[in-house]
């Protein structure tokens, strides 16, 4: 006899009842702990608005506005839950609309920068999710419940806890069914609907119905603790926030506005980065509307934040802020391999330019930073330095400075070796460092293996004189034999008679 999968499940499930009856009639001691609210006691919240928006201001640099509105509202939603817990029923407002907030803003201003440092700080369970996870897949349904699901997970599988949290979608303008198109894409706006539930107040299963493992997992639990844990997870209370890049929503308030009459075109030309924020700053519901969203969903985000670019001179502020992830981060990559790396200003301004060029805004800080030290990166570490000092030369030429340092680094290493077997100190001259790396090159051989090619009579010879101290010139790189020869001819009857008259006295 073969059993469906259906049949299984139904098995399954009889089983599980009759262990959960099982338990509770045998056990005085059982409780169970399922349906509404547990949580009263467990959430604390204790921020005020300007408290959050200076920690925020310490890191973000150029999103005051921003910040002051998302601060303040992350902190009112949290602070009113904590204060409706304690409210009598009839105190409460009935179908209040809570402050989930849709953050506008092209890429790379700081929109999950600030959102993370949030989630960091008041240290609510936060999850984040791309939203185009849920349209691409072709999933609709039950998927977007995972994301209150995964907040669980964050809160350490703390229900109450999880229900005070924070469910960030990423990427939320790629779910709007674009209008311009001839049918309305129907994955898109189901994940829209889906959302809907979630963002209001919903009852969602822990477990998902069909996986058979946790609930055989939760049946074994329950027998062995006798508990049997809530299953459900409301989500009234958990903050949703929504942001996208909303490419196109520009053109759409444009549209509205009749922009040209009123002569922001030219401005638009002169000034893009500016203009940009300006002209999203103006979004209006029905331009979402437009842009593919349906109404309620748009309904469910009352706080719309409009983030601004980040021009060149943002870029260098970010970089000079003292938190800056991309030059901390850089800094600790090469301490990784005991150097210490530092900036001049003229670099980080050069490098803030190049960042601008790029229009991925704080993002293309982090690859110009990497084309620069990408090479010194992978070098360094072999040589001697322990600083390395990034100043604008390096940012316009990195390769010429890389070779500047690879020659010295050659001839500290020659000089360091000759001076340790012969105690002579070894000096070169700008020509002579120049015919020796020539040389390298055409012989495909390192700058010392020439040095030693060229200088290993010379310590002997310089011995003969008495001389800790030697200059190596032009001249002793192009006939180095010859050379030594000369000088020695030149200098040994001088150091002869200039002794033996030391000797007399
Ligand atoms: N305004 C800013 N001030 C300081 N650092 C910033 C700012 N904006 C971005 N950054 C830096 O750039 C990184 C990337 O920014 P973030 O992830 O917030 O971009 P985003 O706005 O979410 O862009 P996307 O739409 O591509 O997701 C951050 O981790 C942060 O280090
Ligand atoms: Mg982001």
């Amino acid at each position: 006899m073969s059993v469906s999968s259906s049949d299984s499940q139904k098995k399954f499930d009889e089983f599980f009842q009759s262990m959960e009856s099982d338990i509770f009639a045998n056990s005085d001691s059982v409780h169970k702990e399922e349906g509404p609210p547990v949580t009263e006691s467990n959430f604390t919240f204790d921020f005020k608005p300007e408290e959050l928006e200076t920690h925020l201001n310490k890191y973000v640099v150029g999103q005051e506005h921003s910040i002051e509105v998302i601060a303040t509202k992350v902190c009112t939603h949290f602070n009113r839950m904590k204060l409706e817990q304690s409210l009598p029923e009839d105190e409460r407002v009935a179908g209040s609309i809570k402050s989930n907030i849709l953050l506008i803003g092209p890429t790379g201003v700081g929109k999950t920068y600030i959102i993370k440092l949030i989630a960091d700080k008041i240290g609510v369970p936060f999850v984040k999710a791309d939203a185009t996870k849920f349209s691409e897949t072709g999933y609709v349904g039950g998927d977007v419940e995972d994301l209150v699901r995964e907040l669980v997970h964050e809160a350490d599988e703390d229900i109450a806890k999880a229900e005070y949290g924070i469910i960030y979608l990423d990427e939320v303008d790629k779910i709007a069914s674009s209008s311009t198109g001839h049918s309305i894409d129907v994955s898109r706006s189901g994940v829209q609907r889906n959302l809907l539930k979630l963002m209001e107040e919903a009852d969602v299963d822990l477990k998902t119905p069909h996986d058979l493992a946790s609930q055989v997992e939760a049946a074994m639990e329950a027998q062995r603790t006798g508990h049997v844990k809530r299953k459900k997870i409301n989500t009234k209370n958990i903050l949703f926030i929504c942001s996208g890049a909303f490419s196109g929503l520009k053109d759409i308030i444009k549209k509205r506005m009749n922009f040209q009459a009123i002569g922001f075109d030219s401005l638009d030309k002169e000034h893009h980065n500016y203009s940009e924020s300006l002209i999203l700053g103006e979004t209006r519901t029905e331009d979402l509307l437009e842009y593919g969203f349906e109404s309620e969903f748009i309904g469910r985000l009352p706080v719309t934040v409009v983030l601004n670019d980040v021009d060149e001179e943002v870029l260098y502020q970010i970089l000079k802020n003292k938190y800056s992830t991309v030059v901390n981060g850089k800094k600790l990559d090469f301490r990784a391999y005991g150097i210490a790396l530092s900036f001049t200003d003229g670099a980080l301004r050069l490098l803030a330019k190049r960042a601008a060029a790029e229009h991925t805004g704080a993002r293309g800080l982090l690859s110009v930073f990497e084309k620069v030290l990408i090479k010194y990166e992978k070098i360094m570490p072999s040589l001697h330095y322990t600083e390395l000092l990034v100043n604008s030369e390096m940012v316009e030429n990195p390769e010429r400075k890389l070779k500047e340092l690879l020659i010295n680094d050659n001839i500290k290493g020659f000089r360091a070796d000759f001076f340790a077997a012969h105690n002579i100190y070894l000096e070169f001259e700008d020509d002579a460092l120049e015919l020796i790396q020539k040389r390298a090159n055409v012989e495909h051989k390192s700058f010392k293996a020439i040095c030693e090619d060229l200088f290993h009579d010379y310590a002997y010879a310089i011995k003969l004189l008495k001389q800790e101290k030697f200059t190596i010139t032009a001249a002793a790189v192009e006939d180095s034999a010859g050379y030594i020869e000369r000088y020695i001819r030149e200098n040994f009857k001088e150091t002869h008679t200039q002794s033996e008259s030391e000797n007399q006295t």
